[in-house]
């Protein structure tokens, strides 16, 4: 992900999640250096299918954002890119991938569980909700993958 990408990526951002990350939260990420991607056709002319964004700790990698375009959800493009992360996280040495995910967001939840992530935690009142509700929070899992 680079700069250029940022707007494209806030659409995407912007109807796949409640609360959705701001531009900052983004160009924060590429200043950063985390592992920011986006996931193209291989003659990279179609519009961003989907993006991720992921820290490097010491040990672990931490997942912190994946979306996919919502035409495009269902096609494996989620499950390939997370394969390749831990893939590349291994060449790198590190030994998991942990990731907070709203208790109540059964997709991704599903995706987690079928890609071998195992719930570790949980952590209270972690996600505000929708702007209409301001007062309330949802818990996050926590949910964890050793890589080998
Ligand atoms: C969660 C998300 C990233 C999944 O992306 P995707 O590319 O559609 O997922 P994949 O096609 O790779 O799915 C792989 C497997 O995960 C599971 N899965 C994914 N979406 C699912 C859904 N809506 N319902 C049930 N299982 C689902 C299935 O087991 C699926 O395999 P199958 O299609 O053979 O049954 C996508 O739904 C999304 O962008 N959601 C909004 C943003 C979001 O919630 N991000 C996660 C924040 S923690």
């Amino acid at each position: 992900m680079s700069m250029d990408d940022v707007e494209e990526v806030l659409v995407i951002e912007k109807c796949s999640q409640s609360n959705p990350w701001t531009q900052k939260n983004f160009i924060d990420c590429i200043h950063a250096k985390y592992w920011n991607y986006v996931f193209l056709e291989e003659n990279h002319l179609s519009p961003i299918l989907g993006f991720c964004i992921v820290m490097p700790g010491v040990e672990e990698l931490h997942l912190l954002n994946i979306s996919i375009t919502p035409a495009l959800r269902r096609k494996k493009i989620a499950w390939r890119a997370l394969e390749a992360i831990e893939k590349t996280g291994l060449e790198h040495g590190y030994s998991r991938i942990l990731l907070e995910v709203r208790r109540s967001n059964e997709q991704a939840i599903a995706l987690y569980e079928k890609l071998g992530y195992l719930v570790i935690g949980a952590r209270k009142d972690y996600y505000p909700m929708k702007e209409s509700a301001l007062t309330q929070r949802e818990d996050a899992l926590v949910m964890e993958k050793v890589l080998k």
